[in-house]
């Protein structure tokens, strides 16, 4: 086995994109950002994806409770909305205040501004431990309040490459508080029946 910090180098290949998922409960709406999407479907006509979200993260309980979530693909131009979605949480802040968006088909926020965004309904969950892998039949897709894709996709390495100087010390502490969270919680897996699925 190769030393923890370069296995995690190499894991580092498989991130994704820098991606907005935005989720709503009881009018309660809400937004984070993640690195970990991935395309989980090869058939046009059964359009799917899944995503991990941590436990600790408010928007963890608005998807698993309400069934639903909106992931936005983000263009180059979108640092300050990944500021404002991932360095803080929705349980101490109305993030989304001043957010250009509208209520998608499901119910849950659509941004104005992105690359292309996806409306899925929960079809299954995976517990991790620390997260849960949500797997999401896409319903509805689109460009935000535009027509067509806009700017290049943020991608990961993009982000990690250009992101402000003074934002660097904030986010690798959050990582390294999300790391410590997650190597608490992982091996307490627990066996979930997504209730779609439930008999
Ligand atoms: C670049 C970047 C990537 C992130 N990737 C993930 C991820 O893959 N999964 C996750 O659960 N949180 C991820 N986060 C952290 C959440 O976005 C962050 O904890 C956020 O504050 C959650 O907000 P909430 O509590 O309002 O849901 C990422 C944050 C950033 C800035």
């Amino acid at each position: 086995m190769l030393p923890p910090g370069q296995t995690y180098q190499l894991l580092r290949h498989l991130t994704s994109p820098v991606v907005a998922v935005t989720s709503e409960r009881g009018g309660k709406e809400n937004g984070m950002i993640l690195d970990a999407a991935i395309r989980a479907s090869i058939v046009p006509t059964v359009p799917r994806l899944s995503v991990y979200v941590h436990k600790f993260n408010f928007s963890h309980d608005l998807i698993f409770e309400t069934g639903r979530f909106v992931l936005h693909l983000l263009h180059t131009q979108q640092f300050d909305l990944i500021h404002r979605l991932g360095f803080a949480s929705g349980r101490d802040r109305d993030k989304l205040a001043g957010v250009p968006r509208r209520r998608g088909v499901l119910g849950a926020p659509v941004l104005d501004d992105c690359h292309a965004h996806f409306e899925c309904r929960v079809a299954n969950v995976m517990d991790t431990g620390s997260s849960t892998l949500f797997l999401g039949d896409v319903v509805e897709v689109g460009f935000g309040a535009g027509q067509a894709p806009r700017g290049e996709v943020m991608t990961a390495a993009y982000f990690r490459a250009h992101m402000p100087a003074e934002w660097r010390p904030e986010y690798e502490a959050l990582l390294q508080a999300a790391q410590r969270f997650a190597e608490a919680k992982s091996r307490e897996i627990k066996a979930l029946v997504w209730r779609g699925l439930a008999p």
